[in-house]
């Protein structure tokens, strides 16, 4: 099958767009804003994009706090106050994740609402969650507005440098490796589908030179 997105029908049941970018890391971010107030979602347009400074993006649509909402929390947090945590989603957070994802005011704190635990970060105000393995502490770059093809359809990508790492002990072995097997992180595919990281499902290859 071909179609051209915006000009021709896919014909399909639902839009396979997102079935056919995968598996896509889900960057769960946590971030406050000016009063303070704790705010945490997961956002599956998420990447690392470049490696020396490491910089990542993640990418929202229109917000859901209120029908006329035109912004998602995490993004107008961290254009007020310059900073976030990309935390990682793991098998074993994978339902708090989902609850996180809830659309609530603007004044609920998403992180508490999902039964987790706030940890103090060291280089951002923003605060991290305790039980995920990994925590990337992040100063706000930009923020650059995609076009869309109605309002409704705009998004907006932000852009953070990473300034600190947390890596939990337990998941770094011996050889001084992260132990992505034993994390288990999870990626979002298309439709409501998910992939797990297991020991079992990783390989390696060696580079050509
Ligand atoms: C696994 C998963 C991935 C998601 N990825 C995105 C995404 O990339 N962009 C987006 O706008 N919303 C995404 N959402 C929806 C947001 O998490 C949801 O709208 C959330 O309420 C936004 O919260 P915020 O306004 O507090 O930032 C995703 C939801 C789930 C469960």
């Amino acid at each position: 099958m071909f179609y051209e997105p915006g000009k021709t029908d896919h014909g399909l049941s639902k839009n396979p767009f997102n079935s056919l970018i995968i598996p896509r890391p889900i960057g769960w971010i946590s971030s406050v804003d000016k009063a303070g107030i704790v705010n945490l979602a997961p956002y599956s347009f998420f990447n690392a994009v470049s490696y020396r400074p490491p910089i990542v993006m993640f990418s929202g649509s229109r917000g859901n706090s209120s029908p006329d909402d035109t912004h998602k929390d995490s993004q107008r947090n961290i254009e007020e106050t310059g900073e976030f945590v990309c935390n990682l989603t793991t098998w074993d957070t994978r339902d708090a994740m989902n609850a996180t994802a809830s659309a609530v005011g603007k004044d609920v704190d998403e992180l508490a609402l999902a039964g987790l635990t706030a940890e103090a970060s060291q280089c951002v105000s923003a605060p991290r969650v305790a039980e995920a393995p990994v925590h990337l502490e992040c100063k706000y770059i930009k923020t650059t507005e995609l076009p869309g093809e109605t309002p409704s359809d705009v998004y907006c990508v932000v852009f953070g440098q990473v300034v600190g790492i947390h890596i939990k002990d337990e998941f770094i072995t011996k050889d001084g490796q992260v132990d992505v097997g034993k994390m288990r992180p999870i990626a979002r595919l298309g439709y409501q589908d998910y992939a797990v990281v297991n020991s079992d499902t990783i390989f390696t290859m060696q580079r050509p030179e």
